[in-house]
């Protein structure tokens, strides 16, 4: 199955790099502080990284002692960043596919994915692949834009305000149509998938997971410092849900 490959789009790989260069974005003020505190301990052990992107998290596993690191990435522009900023002798980058990791030889003890899942159309197999590849006890932990943002066709969403200007709702629909959703990212035409919260954890179920622990983080109230009102409309729906579970058998 092919899946788009918009980060090697040139005007969307401007756009992205230029949002994680700085702290001043939703990465940094919201979800990677939640992953991090659901990461398990992973020292000696081995990680695959799913869309690593930059790598960043892949360099963050050796340095927390990790004893071998497999980040995949579909976009050949993102790697080459990571192969020249965060490399390490202990991690090996490949440009390939999530829909194709039935195909690699090794198993893992973590299996990590940010903000990535929600390109891929069929979670289901996905969810199988990543119960092989991993070891008896090993963890799966990832995040994807929570249902209730991809729910929207047409990307008609919006927060509504009260007549002083505080944020009091927010505005969307589909959430009961799973299905491919066309949006506007910096340019037009990123294709992302929408699942229902139930499809996501029952497709982990019937792989054969046992569900950890299910976050749909909120920032903390300094996070208003930079990035305002973050904090006030994180109170009004999720941006993200972060799953972890594990294979016991
Ligand atoms: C929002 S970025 C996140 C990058 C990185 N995980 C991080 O948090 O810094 C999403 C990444 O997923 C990658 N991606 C999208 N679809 C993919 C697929 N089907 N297989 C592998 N990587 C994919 C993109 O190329 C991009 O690097």
């Amino acid at each position: 199955m092919s899946e788009q490959n918009m980060y090697d789009n040139e005007v969307f790989f401007k756009g992205y790099k230029q949002l994680r260069e700085t702290d001043l974005n939703y990465n940094v003020q919201l979800e990677q502080p939640a992953m991090t505190k659901l990461l398990p301990d992973i020292s000696g052990k081995t990680v695959l990284d799913l869309g690593c992107g930059f790598g960043y998290n892949c360099l963050d596993f050796v340095k927390r002692g990790a004893s071998r690191v497999t980040g995949i990435d579909i976009s050949k522009k993102m790697l080459s960043e990571a192969k020249e900023k965060n490399t390490d002798e202990k991690i090996k980058y490949i440009n390939m596919s999530m829909t194709d990791i039935d195909k690699l030889k090794e198993k893992f003890d973590l299996v990590y994915s940010s903000l990535a899942f929600h390109y891929t159309e069929d979670f289901e197999s996905l969810a199988r692949n990543i119960y092989s590849l991993l070891n008896k006890g090993g963890y799966l932990l990832f995040s994807q834009e929570h249902p209730f943002i991809t729910a929207t066709i047409g990307g008609h969403q919006h927060y509504n305000k009260d007549e002083n200007g505080n944020y009091t709702s927010f505005t969307f629909s589909n959430y009961g149509q799973p299905g491919k959703r066309d949006t506007y990212w910096y340019v037009e035409g990123v294709e992302k998938y929408h699942r229902r919260f139930s499809d996501i954890i029952t497709a982990l179920c019937n792989a054969g997971f046992i569900i950890d622990t299910v976050c749909e983080p909120v920032p903390n109230e300094k996070a208003d410092e930079k990035i305002p009102f973050i904090f006030e409309k994180e109170q009004i729906k999720p941006t993200f849900l972060i799953v972890k579970a594990r294979k016991y058998n």
